[in-house]
């Protein structure tokens, strides 16, 4: 556990509100609270995570509350945004976001922010970019998850397509979080091997998979049975949090390299 901490959640929305669980389940503070617009849709998620824990191995407080409790969290969690409508890319999104990330920044500004503020809402990287300006924060402060999630649907693909377990393979997903991410085919270690040792791989089918994640299937089903897209859930990438919030905290790299602003780039990979 990251001794006594605090973590602030802002949306309390499909994301947020799974956020709170992985967060809980992985146990990584002592308290976490939702934040949002819609106060007692933050106060009936707050519940329902803490509902959740009524066996956990020690007290953690789940609870709503409002954009004070930045003040002294030690991490702050931005999941605000609207889930992707069917044919949207996540680029589509920046005008809503910048919006209400906008918003956002006024309601923050009365409060100093000591913590590191991760970012989850689309476009992942530009928002953070964008609050890390406007709250003054240095770059080494505000992250996105950037291609975490990409890099758990990566790891999920090759791992179905070898057949190996993905305990065993290593590999990340580069660049900004979505349509141009990048895969380094290269560095990807299956069972200790290159992929080249399994010709069976088609390396566009994988990049496209690691691209689309649920999009891919759900959102062409989904969308035809009810017109509305499916609500993204940041599950793929949750388990990563603990480890590379530990890691930040510590000072260092995040996990896998795929939460920072890396000025230069990935150009050492291809
Ligand atoms: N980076 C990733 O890997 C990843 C994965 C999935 C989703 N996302 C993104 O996460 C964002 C949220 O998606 P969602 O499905 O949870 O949407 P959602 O509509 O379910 O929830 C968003 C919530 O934010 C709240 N909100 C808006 N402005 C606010 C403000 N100023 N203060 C407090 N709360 C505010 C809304 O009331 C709503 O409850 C989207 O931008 C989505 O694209 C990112």
């Amino acid at each position: 556990m990251l001794n006594k901490h605090k973590i602030v959640i802002l949306g309390a929305g499909h994301v947020g509100s799974h956020c709170a669980h992985a967060l809980c389940r992985r146990w990584c503070a002592e308290e976490i609270v939702l934040v949002d617009i819609d106060r007692e849709k933050a106060a009936a998620q707050a519940m329902d995570v803490a509902d959740s824990l009524s066996f956990p191995p020690a007290d953690l407080v789940v609870r709503s509350g409002d954009y004070s409790d930045c003040a002294d969290a030690d991490l702050i969690f931005v999941a605000i945004g609207k889930a992707r409508s069917p044919g949207q890319t996540r680029l589509d999104l920046l005008g809503d976001s910048v919006k209400m990330a906008r918003t956002l920044v006024s309601q923050l500004s009365p409060y100093p922010l000591p913590g590191i503020v991760v970012s989850i809402t689309n476009p992942a990287d530009i928002v953070a970019d964008y609050l890390r300006k406007a709250l003054h924060l240095p770059r080494s402060r505000v992250f996105s998850t950037g291609t975490l999630l990409d890099t758990a649907r990566l790891i999920r693909t090759l791992s179905e397509e070898t057949g190996v377990s993905r305990r065993s393979i290593t590999a990340f997903s580069l660049g900004e979080h979505g349509d141009s991410s990048m895969i380094p085919f290269s560095a990807i270690r299956v069972g200790g091997l290159p992929l080249d040792a399994y010709p069976q791989v088609d390396r566009a089918r994988v990049l496209e998979r690691t691209r689309q994640g649920v999009y891919g299937i759900r959102n062409r089903r989904i969308c035809r049975l009810s017109g509305r897209s499916y609500p993204a859930r940041p599950q793929g990438c949750s388990p990563r949090f603990r480890p590379s919030l530990r890691r930040i905290r510590a000072g260092g790299r995040p996990l896998r390299r795929s939460l920072c602003d890396r000025p230069g780039g990935h150009r050492k990979y291809r």
